[in-house]
């Protein structure tokens, strides 16, 4: 069975084919260049790029498959959440392609599709496990029972750990997205140097604000105080402690839902899980308790549409399809 998966829900615009579970091919085409100027998404711009570049790139998907339009049994896509302009460019291929061929289509909940990413490395997985989903705007943690069945344990009171990095980055006069530059400045500087705040102790929610009040509270602090530190040095130490807070607090809160609900296997999903430093640190603990740890290679971290596409396929094999009324939504809980 060959499925077509697609992802417009923000800078990327994506496209893949799976037979089965297996991925013949995944193309993503990355809009940064274009957003990077403005420090951040700009929606309109995102909407007419994914319109530009969408069948362009479906058809690169196809043809990187050795396949065609007219082979594929099933049309993947994510509905939600995301930019609503953004989502309706994918949403209104994948229904045309659905109608046209008269195949079924699917919706896909985009943070599902990240969860899901870790099954496309690690076929064997079983259920239950924890997901820890860190994106640019999700900050959750859940315990998967099984497919469709996320019981939410905790999420972020405000900003997603992604908007974090890039908000920090802002701040520092750094590029967007902040994730990845703040990742490599961070390798270089000491995390100790700035005792930036870890968030709420208790519980399983998240919150990222404070930290990023304290980081703007201690860049104005040095701004106005000359204190003789050579700036970039400054920087490398901002981001290496703020790196520091921010997967202290990721891995704090995961180990914990382990250690309440006895779950032994653990996802980490989503854009933020490209981090050096998460990756290493989760692990390090995971490894110390004996638990096992899933992370999905950093191309399927990141947004594509092969994640969406076995999400689709996963949900279609127990019988589930949208109908051609099928309508993206800006939020929606998982
Ligand atoms: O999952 P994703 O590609 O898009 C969303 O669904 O949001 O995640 C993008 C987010 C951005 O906020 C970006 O700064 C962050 O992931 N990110 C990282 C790293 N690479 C990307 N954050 C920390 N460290 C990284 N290496
Ligand atoms: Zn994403």
């Amino acid at each position: 069975m060959l499925t077509l998966g697609i992802e417009t829900s923000c800078d990327e615009t994506a496209a893949a084919v799976l037979r089965d579970d297996t991925v013949l091919s995944s193309i993503v085409s990355s809009q940064i260049d274009i957003h990077k100027k403005y420090g951040g998404v700009v929606p309109e711009l995102a909407s007419r790029e994914h319109l530009k570049n969408l069948l362009p790139i479906v058809r690169e998907a196809l043809a990187a498959a050795a396949t065609s339009i007219d082979k594929i049994d099933l049309v993947a896509v994510t509905y939600t959440p995301g930019l609503i302009g953004a989502l309706l460019v994918g949403v209104s291929a994948a229904k045309a392609i659905a109608y046209a061929r008269g195949i079924p289509l699917i919706g896909v909940h985009h943070g599902e599709g990240h969860i899901l990413a870790a099954h496309i490395e690690y076929p064997g997985i079983g259920y239950p496990y924890l997901a820890l989903l860190v994106s640019g705007g999700h900050t959750a943690l859940y315990h998967v029972k099984d497919l469709g069945e996320y019981r939410l344990l905790g999420q972020t009171r405000d900003d997603a750990a992604g908007e974090a990095y890039d908000k920090v980055a802002k701040l520092l006069d750094l590029e967007y997205p902040g994730g990845p530059v703040i990742d490599r400045l961070a390798s270089e500087g000491n995390p100790e140097a700035v005792k930036f705040p870890r968030g709420p102790r208790e519980g399983f929610d998240f919150s990222f604000s404070g930290l990023k009040t304290a980081v703007r509270n201690h860049i104005t602090l040095f701004k106005n105080k000359d204190r003789g530190i050579e700036p970039a040095l400054q920087v490398k130490d901002v981001a290496a402690s703020f790196q520091a807070a921010v997967v202290d607090t990721l891995v704090e809160k995961t180990l914990l839902a382990a250690k309440e609900t006895g779950v032994k296997h653990v996802v980490v999903a989503g854009g933020v899980a490209a981090n050096s430093l998460l990756r290493k640190r989760m692990g390090e603990e995971t490894n110390r308790r004996g638990m096992t740890l899933y992370l999905p290679g950093m191309g399927l971290c990141i947004d594509n549409a092969a994640m969406i596409a076995l999400a689709g396929y996963l949900h279609f094999q127990r019988g589930e399809r949208s109908g051609l009324d099928l309508n993206p939504r800006a939020s929606m809980p998982l």
